[in-house]
C-alpha cells in the first residue's frame, strides 16, 4: 500500500496512459494518480515517488521495463538533469501528437469546450539546432554555466546544447572558455543571447560581446531587435505563424497587444487604416517603432505601457475595433485585460499563446462573453520540449 510517510517513498510499476499538460505521463496505481516525468505513452516503467499531495503522486522513471513503441534514446547527455528538453525520449511524430493532445485536454478541462475544430500542428523544419535565443545561467561558486536543472535553481553545466543554432553554440563555447580562463565577469549570473543571419547580440554586454542590433527577414518584412527585446525563438516557423495569426484580417482599426518588436504589427499595418501596438518593454517598443518606420508604415503607432493599464486608461479611445491580436507571455492575459478587450467588443480576435492552459482559462471568458471559436492551429516552435504555440481565431456573435 502506498502511504505518505517518511522518506524514502516507495517504488511502483506502472503503465503510462498518455501525456498531460506540463509534459508529464499519466498513470494510476493503488488508488493514486501518478504524474511521471520524462515518460512515453505506453511505457511500462518502475517509478520512484518523489512527492505526494493527497492522492496525487509525482514520480520519476527508475527503469523502463517495456519501452513504448514511440520511445527513442535521448541523444543529449544532459537529458534528465537539464531543465530544458523534456520530450527527447519521444520520436518526433509522438512529440507532435502529444502537443495536440495537450491542447485538446486544456480546451476540454479548463475552457469546458466540448466541440472544437480539428487542430493541425505545423512541424518545425528543424528538430535540432533551431533555437535562435538562449538564456544561460552562471554559478560563480561551482563555475557551472548552462541551464537550470529541472525544478531547481542549480545550474546544469552544459558544454554542447543540441537545440541551439550553430552561432549560439559558438557563443556558448566562447563564454565557457572565458570561465576556464578566469576572465568571465563574476557579477554576471544570467546571459541572454539572440542570433540573426550575421551574428549574435548578448545582454549584458562585456568585452567584445555586444548588445548589438540584429535583424531577421521574415517573409517580406525585416525586423530589428536585440538581446534586450523579445523575439520568437524558432525563426523557421514565423512565416506560417504570422500568416495564421493575421490571415483574412481586414477593416479600419486593429490592436496588437503585447506587440514585442512588431512581428504582427508590421503586417497588420499594411492592411488596416489605423493600428496600435502596445508593449511594456521600452527597448522592444523602440524596435517596433523602428521596424514600422523602416517599412514606411505611418498608419501604426506603438504605445509603451502595460496592456492592462493602457486598456483601463483608454477606455473610450476606440469606438470600433475590427481586429484585435493578443500574444501575452506564458501567464496569459490578466482579468483587467480580458475585461478591457470585452469592453471594446472587437469583431475578430486572434489569440497567440505559448501556454495552452492559460489560453484555455482566457478562452473560457471570451466564449462566455459571446465569441465563437473559428479555428485552432498549433506550431511546434519548441521541438524536444512539451511547449507548444497555439493560434486561436474567434469572431463576435453578439
Ligand atoms: C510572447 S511575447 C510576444 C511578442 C510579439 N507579439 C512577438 O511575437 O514577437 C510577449 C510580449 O509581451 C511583453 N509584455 C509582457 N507583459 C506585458 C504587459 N503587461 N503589457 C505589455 N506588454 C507586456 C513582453 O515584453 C513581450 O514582448
Amino acid at each position: 500500500m502506498l502511504v505518505s510517510t517518511e522518506q524514502p517513498l516507495p517504488t511502483l510499476e506502472v503503465e503510462i496512459e498518455r501525456l498531460l499538460p506540463g509534459g508529464v505521463g499519466l498513470a494510476h496505481a493503488e488508488g493514486f494518480t501518478l504524474f511521471v516525468s520524462l515518460a512515453a505513452p505506453g511505457d511500462v516503467v518502475r517509478v520512484q515517488i518523489d512527492r505526494l499531495r493527497g492522492k496525487v503522486a509525482f514520480a520519476s522513471v527508475l527503469e523502463v521495463i517495456k519501452p513504448s513503441p514511440v520511445r527513442v534514446e535521448p541523444p543529449c547527455p544532459y537529458f534528465g538533469r537539464c531543465g530544458g528538453c523534456d520530450f527527447q525520449q519521444l520520436n518526433y511524430e509522438a512529440q507532435l501528437q502529444a502537443k495536440v493532445e495537450i491542447i485538446r485536454d486544456c480546451f476540454h478541462r479548463i475552457a469546458n469546450i466540448a466541440d472544437f475544430p480539428e487542430i493541425a500542428i505545423h512541424p518545425s523544419p528543424n528538430q535540432w539546432q533551431y533555437r535562435a535565443r538562449a538564456n544561460w545561467q552562471y554559478d560563480p561558486l561551482t563555475l557551472h554555466f548552462g541551464y537550470f536543472e529541472a525544478g531547481s535553481h542549480r545550474v546544469c553545466d552544459v558544454e554542447v546544447c543540441a537545440v541551439l543554432l550553430p552561432d549560439l553554440q559558438n557563443t556558448l563555447s566562447d563564454l565557457r572558455a572565458h570561465i576556464r580562463n578566469d576572465s568571465f565577469p563574476g557579477a554576471v549570473k544570467n546571459v541572454e543571447a539572440v542570433a540573426d543571419d550575421e551574428g549574435v547580440s548578448m545582454s549584458p554586454a562585456w568585452d567584445g560581446f555586444e548588445t548589438k542590433k540584429v535583424s531577421r527577414r521574415i517573409g517580406d518584412e525585416t525586423y530589428h531587435f536585440s538581446a534586450d527585446a523579445f523575439f520568437q525563438v524558432n525563426h523557421e516557423l514565423l512565416v506560417p505563424l504570422v500568416h495564421e495569426a493575421t490571415r483574412n484580417a481586414r477593416g479600419a482599426v486593429a490592436l496588437d497587444l503585447y506587440c514585442g518588436v512588431g512581428l504582427f504589427t508590421v503586417p497588420l499595418a499594411r492592411r488596416f487604416e489605423r493600428v496600435v501596438g502596445v508593449e511594456s518593454n521600452p527597448t522592444s517598443a523602440r524596435f517596433a517603432q523602428l521596424n514600422l518606420q523602416n517599412a514606411q508604415l505611418e498608419s501604426a503607432r506603438i504605445i509603451t505601457a502595460r496592456v492592462g493599464d493602457w486598456l483601463s486608461r483608454k477606455a473610450s479611445e476606440f469606438e470600433a475595433v475590427d481586429f484585435l491580436l493578443l500574444d501575452p507571455p506564458r501567464a496569459g492575459a490578466e482579468n483587467v485585460v480580458i475585461n478591457g478587450i470585452l469592453a471594446r467588443r472587437p469583431r475578430e480576435i486572434s489569440y497567440v499563446s505559448c501556454d495552452p492552459a492559460t489560453l484555455s482559462r482566457d478562452l473560457k471568458k471570451l466564449l462566455a462573453a459571446g465569441y465563437f471559436l473559428d479555428s485552432v492551429a498549433a506550431f511546434d516552435m519548441f521541438p524536444q520540449t512539451h511547449h507548444v504555440e497555439t493560434v486561436v481565431r474567434l469572431t463576435a456573435r453578439f
